[in-house]
């Protein structure tokens, strides 16, 4: 059964989505590899994570993005690597390029993007290059002529979420709520969990090959207004909404040092510019993996976080 199922190695399976993708990789029993690097195994969290993937069947192998000789011998095992390091390491992936061009049997690439469509957004003079490095890797990725799936999943469901997109937050608020813009301009919500399921199904499917897939299901999209309205019908209260102009928050974005400003731009681009949702997705080269996998049972309550913060705060 499992011998028709491509090998896949993932890049970073004791961070968040990492994990995650490596469990989803497991249940849907995939041959699943993790590379890890030996720094690792003296974190008492991170070894908690690698004990429980290696108990449900990964096999640890030690390396580094940073090690090309390790990189070679993890990727010779494998037919997909999917990459999961952090925003600030994307750069780092020049290296597993080009040690996938070296070792010539990798027959697809998810990078490490997650998150909106880095050729889409529109806040390249406020983000600090955060989505022209991704860009920059996926040109690389094209032009070395390596096959590819790239993922936006847009916001994961613990980002933002739940402090009810209020900075500075750590559970939604009771009486007075901030709202960015004009509240009408829509964001996409996906939990992690959701989001490794739906990128594991595309690693052996011709019709995401080379393809952008992006998760905007409509039960995750929601504006400002609306995740205010469903949260006041939620806790029994309507809430004072404050409105801050699109002008006011380029000031605080202007004014608040990099990175703490960044959550602010992230807010900026997807609920004031629309960057989730302005535009179509195109069939030639994109698909909208809700409906491409409809079997995939994914969260659309995606104020469970929200209510279990609250829950929390009460104790
Ligand atoms: N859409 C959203 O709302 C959202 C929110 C957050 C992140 N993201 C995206 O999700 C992706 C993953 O981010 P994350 O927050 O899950 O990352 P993370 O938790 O910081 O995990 C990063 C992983 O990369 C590994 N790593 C780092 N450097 C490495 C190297 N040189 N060689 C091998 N492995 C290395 C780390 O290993 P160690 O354990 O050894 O350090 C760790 O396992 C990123 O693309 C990020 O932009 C999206």
């Amino acid at each position: 059964m499992t011998d028709s199922k491509s090998k896949l190695l993932i890049i970073g399976v004791t961070g968040n989505l990492g994990f995650e993708l490596a469990n989803a990789s497991l249940n849907a029993s995939h041959p699943t590899l993790g590379l890890v690097r030996d720094s690792a195994f003296s974190d008492p969290n991170k070894l908690h994570k690698i004990q429980l993937l290696s108990d449900s069947g990964l096999k640890i192998v030690k390396g580094s993005l940073h090690d090309e000789e390790s990189l070679i011998e993890a990727l010779k095992q494998a037919d997909v690597v999917i990459c999961a390091v952090a925003s600030k390491q994307v750069h780092d992936q020049k290296a597993l390029i080009s040690a996938m061009k070296r070792a010539g049997c990798i027959k697809r690439f998810i990078p490490s993007e997650f998150g909106s469509d880095p050729d889409r957004t529109r806040v390249s003079h406020l983000d600090h290059n955060f989505y022209s490095r991704k860009s920059e890797i996926r040109r690389l990725v094209e032009s070395q002529g390596i096959p590819y799936t790239y993922v936006c999943c847009n916001f994961y469901t613990s980002y933002l979420l739940p402090s009810l997109v209020q900075p500075g937050l750590q559970a939604p608020p009771r009486d007075n709520v901030t709202i960015f813009g004009d509240g009408n301009v829509r964001g996409v919500f996906m939990k992690e969990s959701d989001v490794a399921a739906f990128t594991i199904s595309t690693v052996d499917d011709p019709r995401t090959l080379n393809k952008t897939m992006s998760l905007r299901p409509p039960g995750n999209t929601l504006s400002m207004n609306e995740l205010v309205t469903v949260w006041e019908s939620k806790i029994g209260k309507k809430l004072e909404r404050n409105y801050i102009s699109e002008e006011e928050l380029l000031k605080r974005i202007q004014e608040t040092p990099y990175p703490d400003n960044m959550q602010l731009v992230f807010i900026y681009s997807a609920f004031v510019k629309g960057d989730q949702t302005y535009y179509d997705i195109d069939s030639s080269n994109g698909v909208e993996g809700t409906q491409l996998y409809p079997h995939i049972k994914y969260k659309t309550d995606v104020f469970l976080p929200l209510i279990h913060t609250c829950a929390m705060s009460l104790l």
